[in-house]
C-alpha cells in the first residue's frame, strides 16, 4: 500500500470530505447543521494563517482519514498550544492502523513546523495514543464527561 498525508490548505478539493468527517464525528451529535461546519471547513482550510491545518491520510490516493493541528482546542486550557484535534477514520477503514498512522503523520508535520511539543483530549481513545508515545497528564470533566488530557513532546 502506498500512503500520503496532504494538507487542506493544499488540497481543498477534499474539503467536502474532512468538513462530513467533522461534522459526523464530532458535531452532528451537539445537533450543530453539516452546511456550517462545511462553511467553517472551507474558511479555515483557505487560511493564510499558520495554524490550524488539517491533514488527509490517502491510502492509494483515496482519502481515509483526517487529523487536525490547531493551536487551541479545550477552552479550559488555554494556555496548552498546539493541539491534536479531531482524529478521524472513515468507518470502513477503522481497525487497519490509519488511526495510528495519522498521529505519527502529525506528528511529523509538527516537527517541520517547528513545534515540539502536542497536547491532545480525548474521552475514550487514551490507548491508541499511548501507543503512540503519549502520556496521559490530567483528567478533566468537562459538561460532564471525564476528558483525559495527553502530552507528546519531541
Ligand atoms: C479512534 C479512531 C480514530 C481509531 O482509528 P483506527 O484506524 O481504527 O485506529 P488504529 O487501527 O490505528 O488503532 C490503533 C490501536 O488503537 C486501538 N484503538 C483504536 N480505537 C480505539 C479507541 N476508540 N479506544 C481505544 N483504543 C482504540 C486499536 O485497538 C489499536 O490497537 P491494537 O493494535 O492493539 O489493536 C476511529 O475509531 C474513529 O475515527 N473514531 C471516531 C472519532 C473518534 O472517536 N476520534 C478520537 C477522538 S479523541
Amino acid at each position: 500500500m502506498t500512503y500520503c498525508i496532504v494538507s487542506t490548505h493544499d488540497h481543498s478539493e477534499l474539503v467536502p470530505v474532512t468538513g462530513r468527517w467533522r461534522w459526523q464525528g464530532f458535531f452532528k451529535e451537539r445537533g450543530i447543521a453539516l452546511q456550517d461546519v462545511l462553511r467553517y471547513e472551507r474558511e479555515r482550510a483557505s487560511s493564510r494563517e499558520h495554524l490550524p491545518r488539517t491533514f488527509v491520510l490517502l491510502e492509494e490516493r483515496e482519502p481515509v482519514g483526517m487529523v487536525t493541528l490547531a493551536e487551541n482546542d479545550l477552552e479550559i486550557r488555554p494556555n496548552l498550544n498546539p493541539w491534536l484535534a479531531d482524529l478521524y477514520v472513515a468507518e470502513p477503514f477503522r481497525g487497519r492502523g490509519h488511526g495510528l498512522r495519522l498521529v505519527q503523520g502529525l506528528e511529523a508535520k509538527a516537527r517541520e513546523k517547528g513545534i515540539d511539543r502536542l497536547w491532545l483530549f480525548t474521552t475514550g481513545a487514551a490507548k491508541l495514543y499511548a501507543k503512540a508515545g503519549w502520556i496521559a497528564v490530567e483528567t478533566v470533566t468537562r459538561q460532564g464527561d471525564a476528558m483525559t488530557i495527553m502530552n507528546r513532546e519531541f
